[in-house]
């Protein structure tokens, strides 16, 4: 593949620098798709109920392959947000147990776990990590120092969204395992991103999206499930329970008959990884993590210097989080959109989060093959016009 950039049909005058939100899918992948939708859509009887859930296991067998897991271990999911919820439905909690969760995870998952914490009279427990960010067994001694007799879950990302760190989910997985704590990774910007593969971690529950970093359509995620939690793992949302085939029973039939529904972005997902494999994973990593490294050594400049990481492909990889001088105390998505972002967006068409976390003003840069230099180039011209705007 020459130039995969090409395979994109991005708006044009738009500079999207946040694959990492919302991953748009290249043209062979929707391509993919089409094609399946004319075989659903020519004849859904005979899709739905005779081929459906074997197109379904062939799908989940290549992506267990790409992620490092058996596909009797994945289901399909519409994104890590379900997969998580899975999760939460199933791990049991009581009065007074605890689930401990870093201070860099998703605003969403900190909500699942509230609710989870709160019907069972638990709580959540945050642990605060070391800033920057520089030796893993630092970041592993910061969560179990806040581990207690009560600890009975630990859920943590494996690659991060407000700061895009990635975290040392294996040796925390395999802590947690000696002391008979149940572990769920929030993986969905690692898929693609991060060479750590699901087999390498020994959690329970791996929880991710696939319409991030590998491209694959809106509306596909997977959840991991360790074997012994697998029989009788519960779905948030009841339909037939047995597969439309007559196939003989699967954990599975909970979740990938879900009543009717459009299944082609799932079986478009071994579209993705071809995708990504005809360029070469790692060398998709190498390049991508290249154009982050760029941007975040200019975007230092325009602070202190201070970072949230060290400066290596084990701490961040194809996407950059930095922090921007700030004063603006405001909430950001979802919500009240920073006052920059809404202007990069709004006066020179630049779409890139600005978080505010913890007292802090980030500026989330994600690269991807279609990302140019001369991508980075216009942000850095629209903030030195911003920087100069008298406020
Ligand atoms: C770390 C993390 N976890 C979970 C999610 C939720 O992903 P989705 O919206 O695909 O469910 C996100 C979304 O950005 C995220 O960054």
């Amino acid at each position: 593949m020459d130039s995969p950039a090409q395979s994109w049909h991005l708006q044009d005058g738009v500079t999207y620098l946040n694959h990492g939100s919302f991953g748009p899918s290249p043209e062979p992948v929707l391509a993919a798709r089409w094609e399946w939708i004319d075989r659903l859509e020519s004849e859904p009887m005979d899709f739905l109920v005779r081929q459906l859930a074997g197109h379904l296991d062939a799908a989940t067998d290549r992506l267990g392959k790409f992620v490092g897991c058996s596909g009797d271990n994945l289901i399909f999911v519409p994104n890590a947000t379900a997969g998580m919820n899975i999760a939460a439905t199933n791990i049991p909690l009581s009065e007074g147990d605890e689930v401990l969760l870093t201070d860099h995870e998703y605003g969403a998952v900190v909500r699942i776990w509230g609710q989870a914490c709160q019907q069972a009279g638990a709580k959540t427990v945050l642990a605060r990590l070391p800033l920057p960010l520089t030796n893993r067994g630092d970041v592993v001694e910061a969560v179990f120092e806040r581990v207690t007799p009560r600890t009975k879950v630990i859920v943590i990302s494996h690659v991060t969204s407000q700061t895009a760190v990635c975290l040392p989910v294996q040796e925390v997985c395999e802590r947690a395992r000696e002391q008979g704590i149940t572990t769920v990774v929030d993986g969905p910007h690692a898929v693609a991103m991060s060479c750590e593969r699901i087999d390498t971690i020994p959690c329970d529950f791996y929880a991710a999206s696939c319409h991030k970093w590998l491209s694959a359509p809106l509306g596909t995620g997977f959840l991991y499930v360790r074997s012994r939690h697998k029989q009788g793992l519960k779905p948030t949302m009841w339909s037939w329970g047995k597969s439309l085939t007559g196939a003989a029973p699967s954990w599975k039939d909970e979740f990938h008959w879900p009543g009717t529904f459009d299944p082609t972005g799932y079986l478009s997902v071994p579209a993705a990884i071809d995708f990504l494999e005809s360029f070469g994973v790692q060398k998709f990593r190498d390049v991508t993590h290249g154009l982050a490294q760029q941007a975040r050594a200019k975007l230092q400049t325009y602070g202190d210097g201070s970072t949230l990481s060290a400066d290596s492909p084990d701490w961040y990889g194809s996407m950059v989080s930095v922090p921007f001088p700030d004063e603006t105390e405001q909430a950001t998505f979802p919500g009240d959109m920073h006052p920059l972002q809404a202007w990069l967006w709004e006066k020179h068409r630049i779409e890139v989060p600005i978080i505010r976390w913890k007292e802090q003003t980030l500026l989330r840069v994600s690269c991807h093959l279609y990302t140019e230099p001369e991508h980075l180039d216009q942000l850095f011209t629209a903030l030195d016009e911003w920087v100069n705007i008298d406020q």
